[in-house]
């Protein structure tokens, strides 16, 4: 029996109906253009969030977790509303309520994902237990629809104006590769992400920062979008071309130019990217990883001095290319190192930020894994 099963029994005292799971990503490139129809290149990490539900005949969903020291929340169906306070939980209750579950649930989870290392826990959180549901009351729904359900569930239950992109690589990615998804259509193309094979490894550095951005930042950047898509009379940035922007440059702000500078740019670094990884081009590849990072710095403005100080250790140490991933203001970067160069590659970041006066980053790996499964 598996351990999440097992922990539910603990828990509720006989056997879940379903079991699931889903795991947290990392993008390599394709930053904050999900939001405006751009392409971005994610993969799927080991580390995935689990689900146990079982139906009851109560008017009660009931949500226990390994990492809350298995305390039950109840809460009453009839309760389930954006406008009901909580903490975690929410992102269970806005997924049951975005797949209009009514029935009695119990849930118990473990989330293996890092928390608040821009790993995408809540996305995992989400997929999960969508993939359990849909599964659970035969829903039928196809993963892209399932992947606009859990957007919906962050977008109007959480509160959080995210895009599309970490609910649809926890759910659709393939182990081995990275996943070109068109944020368009959610059509998606497996992208071969094999570093290993050639003596490289991408090195995951969660900063530990957090800063107060996170949440007004990230809608200010969507709102600049949506101003520049309006003042054009365009239909999102995908359909903006470099040529076009700047031809239009003085019917928009200075803020909002460099804001579509960053989009125009980096939905083409994505294409070019997908090039590269063909070709196993990895010092092309290298070039467009730090080139994202930059435009993120500069045009977008979504780093921060951790971070910063992460990508230019990570280079001056040798690696191909370096950056910050997700929505920005702390959380993780990536380098795209030798294999050989991995612990010299920490040393420096680890020394940079001891002599910066930082908080220890924290390092992960992973190879390319696989999306949401059920597990029985
Ligand atoms: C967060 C959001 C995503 C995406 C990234 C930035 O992770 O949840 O939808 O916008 O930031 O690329």
């Amino acid at each position: 029996m598996n351990s999440i099963s097992s922990n539910f029994e603990k828990v509720f005292a006989h056997s879940p109906d379903i079991c699931a799971s889903a795991p947290g990503r990392v993008n390599l490139i394709g930053e904050h253009i999900d939001y405006s129809e751009g392409f971005v290149l994610p993969f799927a990490i080991n580390d995935c969030t689990h689900v146990a539900i079982a139906k009851t005949n109560e008017n009660v969903i009931k949500i226990a977790s390994v990492q809350r020291s298995s305390a039950v929340i109840s809460i009453a169906i009839s309760d389930i509303s954006p406008d009901l306070k909580g903490d975690w939980e929410r992102y269970v209750l806005g997924v049951i309520w975005a797949l209009g579950i009514k029935s009695g649930l119990e849930i118990f989870i473990d989330g293996k994902v890092p928390v608040g290392a821009g790993l995408s826990s809540s996305a995992a959180l989400e997929a999960s237990v969508a993939t359990a549901l849909n599964s659970l009351f035969s829903l039928g729904y196809d993963l892209p629809t399932l992947a606009r359900l859990c957007q919906k569930a962050e977008n109007d239950y959480v509160g959080m104006p995210c895009g599309i992109m970490d609910q649809s690589v926890s759910l659709m990615a393939n182990k081995g590769s990275a996943l070109l998804l068109d944020c368009r259509d959610l059509t998606t193309k497996n992208i071969s992400f094999d570093v290993a094979s050639h003596g490289l490894e991408l090195l995951i550095i969660d900063t530990q920062a957090h800063h107060e951005l996170v949440d007004g930042g990230y809608a200010q950047r969507r709102a600049s979008c949506d101003s520049v898509v309006t003042k054009l009379n365009i239909v999102s940035m995908r359909h903006l071309s470099m040529d076009q922007l700047l031809s239009k440059r003085s019917e928009i702000t200075e803020t909002e130019f460099i804001r579509a500078h960053h989009a125009v740019t980096e939905i083409k670094r994505v294409l070019d990217a997908v090039v590269a990884l063909e070709k196993s081009d990895f010092v092309e590849l290298g070039k467009l990883i730090n080139a994202s990072h930059v435009s993120l710095r500069d045009d977008y403005t979504v780093s921060c001095p951790e971070l910063d100080c992460a990508v230019d250790a990570s280079l001056d140490a040798g690696a191909l290319g370096a950056r910050m991933v997700g929505g920005g203001f702390g959380g993780s970067a990536i380098a795209l190192v030798q294999a050989q160069n991995v612990e010299k590659t920490k040393l420096a970041i680890q020394s940079a930020f001891t002599e910066a006066g930082y908080k220890a980053p924290r390092f992960f790996t992973s190879l390319p894994s696989q999306g949401a499964r059920i597990l029985y």
